[in-house]
């Protein structure tokens, strides 16, 4: 590559000593306009028909978003159909405005005017560009030239809204600096006020001033100095709703977006997902989910993520990156062991302290937050370590296997994972789990039993008596012993046996739903003659017998093992 230097002239700061912003925090959203319909729409390879639109503009009203640019109605029969179509077919509901783009020139202005008639609450949107860069390169004119632009089109916009006005129609206006970013600052606020004026904005009738990074080609910091300037210098500030428009060339829209907002923005207009012209403009959903997990409401509502990004990937026919924040295929999917170890703890201790503070490691947000579910959190491949199978078993499928089973378990599904190469569902981690320790009927095998509980010799304590018919391969004999509880009837009752040569060490029970039954399994850790630990899983309806069933299972495993 050749040297930057001999080709890209860095970026300007306006050299801003305060930056106040900086010491600030997010406390509320902004008012959120939804550019999806427009610069959403004009990026796209296909653009969206009526019906793909009508569809985007329902969920975004769903989503709660108030105001909605609809498009460019004087660019094209499409836009204007558009537009006529969610107003004939009364499809904008009281409280939503649309708003309309229009460049700043008077045939332009004309047609917009014709568009919105009938609506109830309008926004025009006007806009011409005002950069250094474009005065030289495109229009070849000076800042007064542009100026004049801007101030013309103002003028003939409040002309022709009287009559609108007078109909009832609740129409504001908006006017947009384009290439904002780069437009000399004292410039930006000289237009932006000249417009203001022509408009006779007041306080009670404000303006929305639109700032635009049209291409993003400074810091996120760097920015906000240029917002903060800009609202300090205003004139008129009290008559104008400060807006931004990010885009994101540099892959920092979200931060430009958040460090305008600490700089005095109030308004931000952005897309779902990010989609927009090149690189795409704002991501809305990442900026309202940030200040969700800060604890400050957005006002918008993501809690059904996935059905929002069908409806997105099937009008627009984009396609949401697997690790897109909050959206993505693969943003609730911890990989790596120590991460699902961590995931787990942090769960358990939320539920240990009943918590209802979100303090899970490596997941910044609750996946149900945004309807995702639980169970797909962790996968496992080879590079999971012990925790995370035992995490699915209990998330997914309500096992809580004791800790001491956990590095044996873990192994088992180590081994399949290097066997198969590829990441395992947790149905396949289910199935190892069964195939290893609850399925294994052989050799032993429990044909018949009976428990007979005789309550209160004379410390009180209560007698259990087992007696079983057993097989090992071709063989069946009868047991019988007793013992203060199932457990310990069942190994006296195998005393003199071939299995006497294991010691029970550790058992933990608890009960499982299995559709609308209730199971009860139990977890058993014997050691055999030669100091070996070895664990078995019983699972049964009755909740005597499935620790019979886990001390056959250990047994088992262990003969067949040798
Ligand atoms: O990016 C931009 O500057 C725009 C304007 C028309 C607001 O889309
Ligand atoms: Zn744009």
């Amino acid at each position: 590559m050749i040297d930057p230097k001999s080709k890209y002239i860095p970026f300007q700061p306006i050299g801003k000593s305060d930056h106040r912003w900086a010491d600030k925090v997010i406390t509320h959203p902004p008012v959120w306009c939804s550019v999806d319909l427009r610069d959403g729409n004009q990026s796209l390879i296909d653009p969206m028909n009526v019906e793909e639109k009508l569809e985007l503009f329902h969920t975004l009203v769903d989503i709660g978003v108030k105001e909605i640019e609809v498009g460019f109605p004087s660019a094209s029969e499409v836009e204007y159909e558009f537009l006529r179509a969610l107003i004939d077919g009364h499809h904008i509901p009281d409280d939503v405005t649309i708003q309309m783009l229009v460049q700043a020139r008077p045939h332009l202005i004309r047609k917009t005017f014709e568009a919105m008639d009938g609506a109830k609450n309008v926004i025009l949107h006007f806009y011409n560009s005002t950069s250094t860069l474009q005065r030289k390169v495109v229009f070849h004119t000076d800042m007064q030239g542009v100026i004049d632009i801007a101030v013309d089109a103002a003028h003939l916009i409040r002309e022709l809204s009287q009559p609108i006005l007078d109909s009832g129609t609740n129409l504001r206006f908006e006017y947009s600096p384009e290439s904002f970013m780069g437009t000399e600052m004292d410039n930006a606020v000289e237009i932006c006020q000249c417009v203001l004026e022509e408009l006779g904005a007041t306080p009670e009738r404000k303006v929305i001033l639109n700032l635009p990074s049209t291409v993003e080609n400074c810091m996120p910091n760097q920015f906000a100095d240029e917002i903060e300037y800009f609202i300090d210098k205003l004139p008129s500030r009290d008559c104008a709703i400060i807006s931004m428009h990010p885009h994101n060339d540099r892959g920092e829209g979200v931060a430009t977006a958040e460090m305008g907002l600490l700089a005095g923005a109030e308004r931000m207009e952005a897309t779902l997902f990010g989609n927009g012209e090149r690189t795409g403009n704002v991501d809305m959903v990442t900026l309202a989910m940030n200040m969700y997990t800060q604890g400050v409401d957005p006002c918008l509502d993501f809690s059904d993520i996935n059905q929002i990004r069908n409806v997105y990937e099937r009008v627009t026919k984009m396609k949401v990156g697997p690790r897109q924040p909050y959206v993505g295929e693969l943003v609730f999917t911890a990989f790596s062991g120590s991460h699902q170890d961590a995931i787990n703890k942090g769960v358990q201790y939320m539920q240990a302290h009943k918590s209802n503070f979100w303090e899970v490691p490596y997941l910044p947000i609750d996946p149900a937050d945004v309807g995702r579910q639980y169970e797909p959190i962790i996968r496992i491949n080879s590079q999971s370590g012990k925790g995370g199978a035992a995490f699915i078993m209990q998330h997914n499928f309500g096992f809580d296997l004791p800790k001491a089973m956990h590095p044996e378990f873990g192994h088992i599904v180590q081994h399949e994972t290097d066997v198969v190469g590829t990441e395992l569902k947790p149905e396949r981690i289910y199935e190892l789990f069964r195939d290893a320790y609850v399925d294994i009927s052989a050799p032993y095998c429990l044909l018949r039993h009976s428990f007979h509980e005789s309550t209160g010799d004379e410390q009180g304590q209560s007698r259990v008596c087992f007696s079983g018919t057993l097989r090992h391969k071709d063989t069946v004999f009868e047991v019988r012993g007793e013992g203060n509880g199932p457990i310990d009837a069942f190994f006296n009752a195998i005393h003199g046996q071939k299995m006497d040569r294991f010691t029970f060490v550790d058992y933990k029970e608890h009960a499982i739903q299995s559709g609308s039954d209730s199971m009860a399994v139990a977890y058993i850790q014997l050691r055999d003659g030669k100091g070996k630990n070895v664990f078995g899983v019983g699972i049964d309806h009755n909740i005597n017998l499935a620790p019979l069933r886990g001390i056959i299972s250990a047994i088992n495993r262990s003969v067949l093992e040798k």
